[in-house]
């Protein structure tokens, strides 16, 4: 039998593919543009839509386990189709956005306790994966540090723990491969807290040239963010920044707790990414 991954062009979905592959396992991947992506040859690469839950059909014959994103507005009609097709454990790339008080009014938790619930309620075994903000959110600054050596922030004492997405990757392909994880919902973090301005920092020592950061009002990073990101998610994001000033975030053991290792820090996501940077 096979795992799908769906999102394998993903940076979490393309790093459970690899993960898998090194384990062995039989691959099969989707994305909605499969031209685009190269995978090695024995992963068979499926056009599918999550949008489109009978799309998915060719993708999941023999397949037994599913990696899958939130990024979808009906999941109960895809859930369907998944467990018609035989599938016995969903792995669900959440977020831990729905650990929050109050995230059942809020845009981010609603929408991931909405795929949380669909899943739980389709009776397949399931892993939710709760991981914070991503490390790789800090790829938004690559083009003022390339242009201008310059990071504008509104908020830049704000606190994150930024998660590597190739450690949620790894705990992924733990729950895959085994019945250790099946019920469990682990909240994922990196390994310490940084304030913007020491990710900036970190950016800077990585690549081996002075940073700065530039201070700007909610209005101005809202109107940049806005060429990038949709509005929802432009208060999203400022919403999160202000609230994190002086904040001490999570900081989960639970990647070293089920891999055995210590999780990726955010130096080493930067230089994992440097040539985003220079
Ligand atoms: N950034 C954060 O701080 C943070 C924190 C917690 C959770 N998250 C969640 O983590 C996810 C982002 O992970 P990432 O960085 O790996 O994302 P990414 O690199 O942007 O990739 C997103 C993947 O999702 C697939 N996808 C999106 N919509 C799809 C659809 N309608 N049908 C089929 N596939 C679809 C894409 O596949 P194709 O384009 O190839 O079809 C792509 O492979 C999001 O769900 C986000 O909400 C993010």
């Amino acid at each position: 039998m096979s795992v799908l991954v769906v999102g394998a062009s993903g940076a979490v979905g393309g790093a459970v593919v690899a993960g898998l592959r090194e384990r062995g396992e039989d691959v099969r991947a989707t994305s909605r543009t499969p031209e685009k992506l190269s995978l090695p040859d024995p992963v068979r690469v499926f056009a599918a839509d999550l949008n489109d839950p009978a799309g998915f059909s060719p993708a999941l014959q023999c397949v037994d386990r599913l990696f899958l994103y939130a990024d979808l507005a009906e999941p109960e009609a895809l859930l369907d189709v998944v467990a018609a097709a035989g599938v016995r454990h969903v792995v669900l790339l959440s977020s831990s956005s729905v650990t929050s008080p109050g995230a059942a009014e809020d845009f981010n938790g609603s929408r991931f306790l909405r795929v949380e619930r669909a899943v739980e309620d389709s009776g397949l075994a399931y892993t939710f994966l709760r991981p914070g903000g991503f490390a790789s959110n800090a790829a938004r600054w690559s083009w003022g540090i390339r242009a201008d050596g310059a990071v504008a922030l509104p908020y830049p004492e704000a606190v994150q723990a930024p998660i590597h997405e190739r450690d949620i990757a790894d705990v992924a392909v733990v729950a895959l491969t085994g019945t250790s994880l099946i019920g469990q919902k682990p909240v994922l973090t990196g390994p310490e807290r940084l304030t913007l301005r020491e990710q900036v920092s970190t950016i800077g020592e990585v690549i081996g040239r002075r940073l700065s950061v530039i201070e700007q009002s909610e209005a101005e990073s809202a109107a940049m963010l806005a060429q990038h990101v949709p509005d929802v998610w432009v208060r999203q994001i400022i919403t999160d920044w202000r609230e994190a000033v002086g904040a001490t975030p999570l900081v989960s053991d639970e990647y070293a707790l089920i891999t055995g290792r210590p999780a990726r820090t955010f130096r080493a996501w930067v230089a994992d990414n440097i040539d985003l940077f220079r």
